[in-house]
């Protein structure tokens, strides 16, 4: 101690990270699972998948099937819930299945991701690492905005859509309810993809989307598609 001066510390301490449920532990599933682990506002607290008839632990965590989500949600308050699954059809057939109440669900967002002050991020969205989001953008319910993806100034990204690694949105352009902007791809400025399309992996939209459709190439073109749903994941 150097003299007349007391030593005085502060013991930082660290809010306490909110519990957390992934369902699903598929590929997207795990990824969560790894973003819930580096999470400063979440605690990774049970994985649910039907691919486990009971509950077991694994190093110290509960797994075990969905219809067990309601024990887990009555044991622990302040639960939160995120869906761990890709396909965004799927992803909401399990959002309907479960109706929780919207505010049961999380907002996972990777802490190397880049979020503007005034963006809006729907409840059950997910943000991965390296991913910006703009001032101004909308990420809806249950969208999936994945790693170094960009979504610019006022873009919109509807609820349930995903914009797959390293997609580009630039600014005021717009993927609506469930569309899919695969990977790499470029949608210009103010240009929209319509509900439930996909925009194939390395497309550049310079006109809009309409729903429904796939269009492929640059600049992107509808296409008939064969559409095997695993690839337009
Ligand atoms: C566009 C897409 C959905 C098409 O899937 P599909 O209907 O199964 O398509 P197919 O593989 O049968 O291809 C149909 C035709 O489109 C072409 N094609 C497919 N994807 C293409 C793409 N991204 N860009 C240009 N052409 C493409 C194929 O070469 C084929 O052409 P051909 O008939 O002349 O041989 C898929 O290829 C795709 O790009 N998915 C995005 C995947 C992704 O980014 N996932 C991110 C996960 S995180």
């Amino acid at each position: 101690m150097i003299s007349g001066h007391t030593e005085q510390y502060r013991v930082m301490e660290e809010p306490a990270r909110r519990p957390l449920i992934v369902v699903g532990m598929g590929g997207h599933g795990r990824v969560l699972m790894d973003i819930a682990r580096v999470s400063k506002t979440y605690r990774l607290a049970a994985v649910l998948d039907d691919r486990f008839s009971g509950v077991e632990l694994r190093g110290g965590l509960p797994y075990g099937p969905i219809a067990t989500l309601k024990h887990f949600l009555a044991d622990e308050p302040g639960m939160h819930v995120v869906i761990g699954i890709g396909d965004n059809r799927t992803r909401r057939a399990i959002v309907e299945m479960l109706s929780l109440p919207e505010s049961s669900y999380a907002v996972l967002v990777h802490p190397a991701a880049v979020v503007a002050e005034d963006a809006r991020i729907g409840l059950g969205a997910v943000v991965m690492p390296g991913a910006v989001i703009g001032p101004g953008a909308v990420v809806g319910a249950h969208a999936i905005i994945n790693s170094g993806a960009v979504v610019e100034h006022d873009a919109l990204v509807g609820p349930f859509a995903h914009v797959s690694p390293n997609a580009t949105m630039a600014g005021a352009a717009s993927a609506e309810e469930g569309a899919h902007i695969g990977s790499g791809a470029v949608l210009i400025p103010r240009i929209r993809v319509g509900s439930w399309s996909v925009l194939g992996a390395g497309g550049v939209a310079v006109r809009d989307i309409p729903g429904g459709k796939t269009a492929v190439g640059v600049p992107a073109r509808v296409v008939q598609p064969r559409l095997s749903v695993e690839k337009a994941l």
